[in-house]
């Protein structure tokens, strides 16, 4: 099937009103509602049932996220900061300037803004799956008069990264930061990656990545089961979104969230628990669910820096360096590519 290519084009008055910003979107994602709802579907009927993260990030749930990162066991959004706060300047300095950006599951662009006085880039690419997310943060971008070329793409990246129909051919940083690498399994992540680089063919070009660290599993376990229940909120948001999506009759109040490291998997679990004995119409069927029995939400794998840094060499990126906070809670990474291939 021919993807689905839509641009839109938006012009935007800068704030001496003197001039207009104009940037695009391009909307690559392929509009395949039903081969979404039969997989979510399938995954709550599996023996073992599952929902898919992305299923999170309705308005509510992408809201309870923006309130997760502000809870005091949460430390990665905020140790992540402070280490880009604290090394600005010298990681800007390894990475160089005037590189068009692309940030991959750009959001508000809070993040990424930072970054322009720095690295002062040719071009930002926001990438999301979220096209008014993209369009409000390009928006307020364009009325910043430091704000280089703006451009926005939408798409699932999590199932292929293709970022041809918006990238110019220059020497490009990609920006992936938040640990959200660690929603990836692990051969996932190593995939991703090398779709990165498949896409650095330029010198100069590489990867700016924040993964969270592997640490004492009390800190993981609270980060992930909140004293506030924000995350429970979060979690269990996603069956009212399914109720929504797939129609089911999931009652919120049968169902506890459950968060946890499991240090032999090297990943925090999110799953959802049954109170009690569950019965939830889905579609035509029912599914029962007994007393205890859980649906898997999500992975968070958490990577020792020797174990990252393997990753992207594996990927094929050179002399990953690496930058930490004093407690080595969270790593931040940059990887180039050698220039000679
Ligand atoms: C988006 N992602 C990096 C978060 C994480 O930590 O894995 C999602 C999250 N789930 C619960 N809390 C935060």
């Amino acid at each position: 099937m021919a993807p689905h290519h839509l641009i839109t084009s938006h012009r935007v008055a800068t704030p001496d009103d003197a001039s207009e910003r104009t940037f695009s979107i391009t909307n690559t994602l392929k509009l395949d509602a039903k081969a979404e709802l039969d997989a979510l579907e399938r995954g709550l009927l599996a023996p073992a049932a599952s929902i898919a993260p992305k299923f999170f990030y309705d308005a509510l749930g992408s809201t309870l996220y923006n309130a997760i990162v502000l809870t005091p066991e949460y430390y990665p959004t905020r140790t992540e900061a402070a280490i880009f706060e604290k090394f600005r300047n010298e990681i800007a300095s390894v990475i160089g300037t005037g590189k068009q950006f692309i940030d991959l599951g750009s959001g508000d662009s809070v993040k990424a803004e930072k970054w322009f006085a720095s690295l002062k880039p040719s071009r930002y690419v926001a990438v999301d799956i979220s096209e008014s997310a993209a369009r409000e943060a390009l928006a307020r971008l364009a009325g910043n008069v430091d704000a280089p070329e703006l451009a926005g793409l939408i798409t699932d990246f999590s199932s292929v990264l293709d970022v041809t129909p918006v990238a110019q051919p220059a020497a490009t940083l990609f920006f992936y930061p938040g640990s959200s690498i660690g929603n990836f399994m692990p051969d996932e992540a190593l995939w991703f990656l090398k779709q990165i680089r498949a896409h650095c063919t330029l010198p100069g070009s590489g990867l700016l990545i924040g993964i969270d660290a592997k640490k004492d599993s009390a800190r993981l376990d609270a980060a992930y089961d909140d004293a506030l229940g924000v995350t429970s909120a979060f979690n269990l948001n996603t069956l009212m979104n399914v109720n929504r999506l797939l129609g089911t009759n999931f009652d919120v109040r049968n169902w506890q969230h459950r968060g946890f490291y499991n240090a032999a998997m090297g990943r925090i679990e999110m799953h959802l628990e049954a109170h009690s004995a569950v019965q939830v119409k889905v579609r035509g069927a029912v599914r029962a669910f007994a007393p205890g029995e859980r649906i898997h939400t999500e992975n968070s794998y958490k990577y020792a820096p020797e174990q990252f840094r393997a990753l992207l060499v594996e990927a094929g990126f050179t002399e990953p360096k690496l930058w930490q906070d004093e407690g080595k809670d969270f790593n931040v990474f940059y990887a180039g590519i050698s220039s000679v291939g």
